[in-house]
């Protein structure tokens, strides 16, 4: 099948990634189908989607007749069977719990026709396990959005063991046709490019508030002041903390220990506090956006430090062969997020053996292998 013969698209989940996703597929002209598990959910990811598009016709950049036409284009189930029984491609966006997963794809597999792609959002998991719940195994794929899914650029298109070269294609040309900026993961390997290269930040930042170095609001603060549009901690409330800990968890278990969640972390999670989506998570979001206070920006934190581990993840990525080029890597990580720039371009300005010696320091200071230069880093010439 070819991106062109996609007309209809199925979307599993209508939480913070299936709405904007089922939104995408709308604003790029399909119909499109999306279920959750109770009709509450439904509604809520319906009414984010409208409330959405009014953003876009007060800005003009959609019309109200276009709203209507959208909004004429979209069912909702709460069954997965009904809602995938006549997509050409179905995008699963439930939780990110393996189970869980593989049992949305049993039985999108057994209602879908046989043409269809079966794709997964999902942040970091195995996209070969998931194909391992069909009979479809080289018509599965990873299409992995950013949120919001209406505004980020990227997707990751991402290569299970068994995913055909055509269903690859396919979803890139998708990606194209959704007016997204597609990277093609071509080896599956948990986090892929964006969340594997983001990774080790989060080991540092935890490590340095646990070690009361600093304050998440420091941190934020100083992001801010240096152009960034979220500081890394409102960016994880953003997202949810739920997110960060599953996440944590199955990199831990699949890639180092290094990366287990750490105990402020698993606390949140066990008060309920997620993050933007529960009015509380490390700020409080009651009130909207929470304010940073600019002013305790910790300003000798040097931002190189978080760029050399960065860049020192992405070069696993060219060893291991998970992305073709340090400029797919750049690609993705300045179109996934809001700083537009990749770590290699920024590495490029501060110098390899910079940024190879704050590797070294830091895997010396913290104990943490993870942080430890690669061969490639060293020797650096990317
Ligand atoms: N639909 C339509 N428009 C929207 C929107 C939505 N859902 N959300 C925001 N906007 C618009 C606003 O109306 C506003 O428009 P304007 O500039 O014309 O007034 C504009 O976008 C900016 O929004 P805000 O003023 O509310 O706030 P910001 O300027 O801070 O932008 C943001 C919000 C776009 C989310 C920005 O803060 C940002 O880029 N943050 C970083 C997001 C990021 O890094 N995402 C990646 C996360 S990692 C991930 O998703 C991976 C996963 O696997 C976990």
């Amino acid at each position: 099948m070819k991106a062109e013969d996609i007309k209809k698209i199925a979307v599993i989940g209508a939480g913070d990634m299936g709405h904007g996703i089922a939104e995408v597929a709308l604003l790029a002209g399909y119909k499109v189908a999306m279920q959750d598990i109770e009709q509450k959910f439904v509604d809520r990811g319906l009414t984010r989607i409208k409330e959405s598009l009014d953003k876009l016709v007060e800005k003009q950049k959609v019309t109200a007749e276009n709203r209507e036409a959208m909004l004429g284009n979209i069912e909702t189930f709460t069954d997965v069977a009904e809602c995938a029984s006549d997509a050409d491609l179905a995008i699963e966006a439930v939780p990110e719990i393996m189970d869980l997963k593989k049992k949305v794809f049993q039985t999108l597999d057994g209602a879908a026709p046989g043409h269809a792609i079966l794709a997964s959002n999902t942040s970091n998991m195995s996209i070969t396990d998931i194909a391992l719940a069909t009979r479809r195994p080289e018509q599965v794929v990873g299409m992995h959005f950013f949120n919001p899914a209406v505004l980020m650029k990227l997707v990751e298109v991402i290569k299970g063991d068994k995913t055909g070269e055509a269903t690859m294609q396919t979803t890139y040309d998708l990606a194209l046709k959704m007016n997204k900026v597609p990277v093609r993961i071509e080896k599956d390997s948990i986090g892929f490019a964006y969340n594997r290269v983001n990774a080790p930040t989060q080991v540092l930042l935890s490590l340095m508030v646990e070690r009361g170095h600093v304050t998440p609001e420091q941190i934020d603060a100083r992001m801010r002041k240096i152009g960034m549009p979220m500081g890394p901690y409102e960016l994880m409330d953003y997202v949810g903390l739920d997110v960060a800990y599953h996440g944590a968890r199955y990199f831990s278990e699949r890639l180092s220990r290094d990366y287990e969640p750490p105990g402020w972390l698993k606390a949140k999670i066990d008060a309920g506090e997620l993050g933007k989506k529960t009015g509380r998570g490390i700020f409080d979001w009651s009130k909207g956006r929470p304010e940073i206070d600019l002013s305790k920006a910790k300003e000798d934190f040097d931002p190189a430090v978080l760029i050399a581990v960065q860049v020192n993840e992405a070069t696993k990525l060219l060893e291991e062969g998970v992305v073709n080029s340090a400029d797919e890597i750049d690609k993705a990580m300045a179109s996934g997020g809001g700083s537009g720039v990749g770590p290699f371009q920024m590495a490029r300005g501060i110098g390899y053996d910079k940024l190879a010696a704050i590797c070294e320091n830091l895997a010396h200071e913290f104990g943490v292998k993870v942080f430890e230069p690669t061969a490639t880093l060293k020797k650096g010439k990317i």
